[in-house]
């Protein structure tokens, strides 16, 4: 807090406080924004079903997570991608209208998106990825071993290029601010979290590695994956990969 608590996050938590008198309003739906984003013709690779009914205990997983940032640089299995991309994204409910997801979100309006940079791979070329999250398929955007990219987008951190993939989390506040206002912050990023830890749980549970990333050059990371960092911006990445 700064010290007068008129800093710029001390100012968003006061505007954006709910309380009795303010709070209320119906909802306009014409304008609700597309909860799914795809790339039209953009190649794309299935991921495998997910195996949902066996696995390590979660409890073991929550036992022995720690943050891994030296990575032996061996490929990624599809089988590997699918179960990490299964637990952020992976459609657990399907009512019609609404699909529920593996990871909460509030509202159930999915304003986090998840790319993935392939630095190494089995049957799938390295490059950047989107998740086509119904299809659940990889959408391929680019080309190419942006590790070392990423790594100096992220402040240097080596562990972006030795990583098998880095795991980049984005949001499309439009999603959010339709129901609630500049209120939407506060939500995607605990949204963020939430697909940040069901990704870091299932590296632990997969014997990955993995390490969650804050610290990114904004504007390079978001041009790496070709969005404007306004309509849509990286909020939250991680390094996964062997260890
Ligand atoms: C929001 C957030 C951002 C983080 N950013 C980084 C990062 O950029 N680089 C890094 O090496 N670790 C990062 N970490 C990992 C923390 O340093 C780590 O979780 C912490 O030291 C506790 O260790 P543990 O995860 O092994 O329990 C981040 C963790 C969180 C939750």
């Amino acid at each position: 807090m700064s010290e007068n608590g008129n800093g710029i996050g001390d100012i968003y938590q006061k505007e954006t406080k709910y309380d009795r008198e303010t709070l209320g309003g119906g909802l306009d739906w014409a304008s609700r924004a597309e909860t799914y984003k795809i790339y039209e013709g953009a190649p794309r690779f299935t991921l495998p079903e997910p195996e949902v009914s066996e696995g390590s205990s979660l409890w073991r997983a929550l036992n022995n997570r720690r943050s891994v940032r030296n990575f032996r640089r061996s490929p990624f299995a599809p089988s590997q991608l699918s179960q990490l991309l299964w637990a952020v994204n992976g459609v657990t409910l399907d009512v019609g209208e609404w699909q529920f997801r593996a990871t909460p979100s509030a509202g159930a309006l999915y304003p986090v998106e998840t790319y993935v940079a392939i630095n190494r791979g089995e049957e799938i070329v390295p490059g950047v990825y989107h998740h086509a999250v119904r299809a659940h398929a990889l959408e391929l955007l680019k080309e190419g071993d942006f590790g070392p990219q990423l790594a100096s987008a992220c402040l240097g951190q080596s562990m972006c290029a030795s990583a098998s993939a880095v795991f980049i989390f984005t949001a499309i506040p439009a999603r959010s601010k339709w129901k609630y206002g500049e209120r939407a912050y506060r939500y995607i990023y605990l949204d963020a979290g939430h697909a940040g830890a069901g990704l870091h749980l299932a590296a632990e549970a997969l014997g990955l590695g993995c390490c969650m990333i804050g610290a990114f050059f904004d504007d390079e990371l978001n041009s790496i994956l070709g969005i404007d960092g306004v309509e849509e911006t990286a909020v939250y990445a991680a390094a996964v990969g062997a260890r």
